[in-house]
C-alpha cells in the first residue's frame, strides 16, 4: 500500500470522536455450491508448515521499489519462479490461466462452472519499499521466524495478501474445488510507484476483454485492535473509497538582473507570496459531504457519552465537530483537500536577480471534489497572474463504493469475517487517504473494497513502510482461511430481495 497505512492513522483519530458500526444484517443467502458440499478450512500441520515456509520464501526475494523506473527485476523474476514452485496447482489446472502482463506482473483467470455469475478480482502486489537494514531486529529480507512472528518488509504490505491468496487456491484446489464464480487474481509489480505497469496494464487487458466485475478486493483496510481507548473491542475498517492526488508547479518568471538595481518584487517574493496565502486559506472543509459523516451516525450508539450523543445530534452538534476535527492534522485531512507545499527551487547566483521561482504543492484531494474545483480554488486563492500553474500529476478521489445490504462485495467480506472473525462484530466503512492499485481499476467495477484481514495495533502499524514488519503465524494462517472460505463464499447468489431499511 502506497502510503495507505495513514487510512489507519486517520481513522485512528477519527475515533477519538469515535466509530463503531454493527448491523448484522445479511445481504447474501447461503445457497450451497452446486453438488459439493463446503470445504472445511482445516489444514493438517505439514500444510500449515508448508504456508509459514512459502511466506518466509517470499520475503527474502527482496522486490523493492526504489523510485520512478527503479525496480529490483532480477528480484521481480525470482518471484515469478517462485509462485510457481510454491503453488504448482494455479498452473497445471485446466480451468486455470495464467498470464504475465510488463514482464513481471501475474493475471490469473480462474473459470466458474456457471458464466452466469458475474466475476470479481483479488488483488494484491509483488513489490515494497526498500528496508534499509538500519534499526531492524532482524535483516529485513531474512524472513526469520522469532517468537511466533515471520519477520520483514512485506510481511503486512503486501505479500501476506499475495501469497494468502494463492495459498488458499492451491489448497482447494488440492481438495478437488471448482468455483461456481469466475474470478481472476491480479498480482501487480509496481504498487508503490504508480502501478503503471502492472495494475494499470492489467486492467487494460480485462477492459479490452470486455469483463465487468462484481466486485474488487484489494489491500488498505485492517482489523483495527487497540487503537481506541473508548472502543474496548477491535472493529474492521473497510475501505470504501481513497482521496484524489494532484501535483502542481506553480512557476514565477521574471527578467534577470543584478541585486544593485533590483524591482520592487522579484520571482522568489511573488512566488513565496502565493504559498503564503495557500497555506493560510486551507481549502474548504467539506465535512457533510462524501461518506465520513454517514458513517459517524451510522456508528454513533456504539461510542459512550457524550460522543453517542453528539454523533447522534449532528443535526445540532455538526458546526461543533467539523470545527473539531480541523483542530488535529490527521482528522483534517479526512475532512478538506490538504495543501502541502513539498518543494521549492529559486535562485542561481547572490547578486543575481532570480529568472525563476518554481514550487511543487502535492493536494490530497477529498472525495467531495475533483481535480479541477481544487486547481479552480487554488488559481482564486493565489489571485496572481504571474504565478503560472502547470499540472505534473493528478487523478481524482475514487467513486464510492456502496457498503448497504444489496452490495454484494461488502456483504460477502461482512459475512466471512462473520465466521472467520467471529470476534469482531463491528464493521465500518472507511475512508482511504493513501493510495492503492485499486484507482486503476474502476472501470471494471462499482465496488472496490480495500481489506486485509489481519489485526493490526498500533505498533504494526507504524512498521508498514517502517522499521520491524512483521506478522504473528497465526495471523497469517488465518489470513489465508480467511480467503480459503471467502473464495467458497463468493459462489452464493446475491440476493434479490428488495432493500429493506434506508439508513
Ligand atoms: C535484487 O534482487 C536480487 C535477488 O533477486 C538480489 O540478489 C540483489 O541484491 C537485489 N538488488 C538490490 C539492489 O537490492
Ligand atoms: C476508463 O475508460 C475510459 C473510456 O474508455 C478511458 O478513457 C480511461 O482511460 C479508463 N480509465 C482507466 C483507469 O482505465
Ligand atoms: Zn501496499
Amino acid at each position: 500500500m502506497a502510503r495507505a497505512f495513514v487510512c489507519v492513522r486517520v481513522l485512528a483519530t477519527v475515533l477519538l470522536l469515535n466509530i463503531s458500526i454493527v448491523s448484522r444484517s445479511m445481504g447474501l443467502r447461503g445457497k450451497e455450491r452446486q453438488g459439493a458440499s463446503r470445504i472445511p478450512s482445516e489444514f493438517s500441520p505439514e500444510e500449515r508448515f508448508a504456508m509459514k515456509e512459502a511466506l518466509k520464501d517470499a520475503i527474502k526475494i527482496p522486490t523493492v521499489s526504489f523510485g520512478p523506473e527503479e525496480f529490483n527485476t532480477t528480484a521481480l523474476a525470482e518471484f515469478g519462479e517462485f509462485i510457481h514452485k510454491a503453488f504448482p496447482n494455479l498452473f497445471k489446472t485446466s480451468f486455470i490461466q495464467h498470464e504475465v502482463v510488463s514482464e513481471y506482473s501475474h493475471l490469473f483467470t480462474v473459470r466458474g462452472s456457471d458464466p452466469s455469475l458475474q466475476p470479481y478480482l483479488l488483488t494484491a502486489h509483488i513489490d515494497v519499499v526498500p528496508a534499509p537494514e538500519e534499526g531492524w531486529e532482524v535483516p529485513p529480507f531474512s524472513g526469520l521466524e522469532r517468537d511466533g512472528f515471520i519477520h520483514g518488509r512485506g510481511t503486512l504490505d503486501n505479500k501476506n495478501s499475495l501469497m494468502a491468496i494463492l495459498q488458499a487456491l492451491e489448497l482447494l484446489l488440492t481438495r478437488n474445488y471448482v468455483p461456481r464464480r469466475s474470478f481472476f487474481i491480479a498480482l501487480g509489480q509496481d504498487e508503490e510507484l504508480s502501478g503503471n505497469y502492472g495494475a494499470q496494464k492489467i486492467s487494460a487487458l480485462l477492459q479490452a476483454r470486455g469483463v465487468q466485475l462484481a466486485f474488487i478486493m484489494d489491500e488498505g483496510g485492517f482489523i483495527l485492535d487497540g487503537f481506541f481507548p473508548s472502543l474496548k473491542k477491535p472493529f474492521a475498517m473497510v475501505s470504501v473509497t481513497e482521496k484524489g492526488s494532484l501535483n502542481l508547479k506553480l512557476q514565477v518568471k521574471m527578467t534577470p538582473g543584478h541585486s544593485s538595481a533590483p524591482p520592487a518584487e522579484t520571482s522568489i517574493g511573488i512566488l513565496a507570496a502565493a504559498v503564503s496565502r495557500l497555506e493560510k486559506t486551507p481549502l474548504p472543509n467539506m465535512f457533510g459531504d462524501g461518506p465520513l459523516k454517514t458513517t459517524l451516525q451510522l456508528l454513533a450508539n456504539e461510542f459512550p457519552f457524550p460522543s453517542n450523543m453528539v454523533l447522534n445530534n449532528l443535526w445540532l452538534f455538526g458546526p461543533l465537530v467539523k470545527r473539531l476535527l480541523e483542530r488535529n492534522y490527521i482528522t483534517n485531512a479526512l475532512i478538506r483537500t490538504t495543501t502541502a507545499v513539498t518543494m521549492f527551487h529559486a535562485g542561481i547566483k547572490m547578486n543575481v536577480i532570480p529568472p525563476v521561482a518554481e514550487t511543487v504543492i502535492n493536494f490530497r484531494i477529498h472525495p467531495a471534489q475533483t481535480v479541477e474545483e481544487v486547481i479552480e480554488l487554488v488559481k482564486n486563492n493565489i489571485a496572481d497572474d504571474r504565478v503560472q500553474l502547470h499540472v505534473l500529476s493528478a487523478f481524482d478521489p475514487l467513486p464510492i463504493s456502496p457498503s448497504d445490504d444489496q452490495a454484494f462485495g461488502y456483504q460477502l467480506l461482512r459475512q466471512t469475517l462473520q465466521s472467520v472473525f467471529p470476534d469482531v462484530s463491528i464493521i465500518a466503512p472507511g475512508v482511504c487517504i493513501g493510495n492503492t492499485d485499486s484507482r486503476h481499476y474502476t472501470n471494471l467495477t462499482t465496488g472496490i473494497y480495500r481489506f486485509n484481514p489481519v489485526y493490526l495495533q498500533p505498533q504494526g502499524f507504524s512498521s508498514i513502510h517502517g522499521l520491524n514488519e512483521k506478522i504473528s503465524v497465526q495471523a497469517y494462517e488465518t489470513q489465508v482461511k480467511f480467503m480459503f472460505e471467502l473464495i467458497q463464499n463468493a459462489d452464493t447468489e446475491q440476493r434479490s430481495s428488495p432493500h429493506q431499511h434506508e439508513l
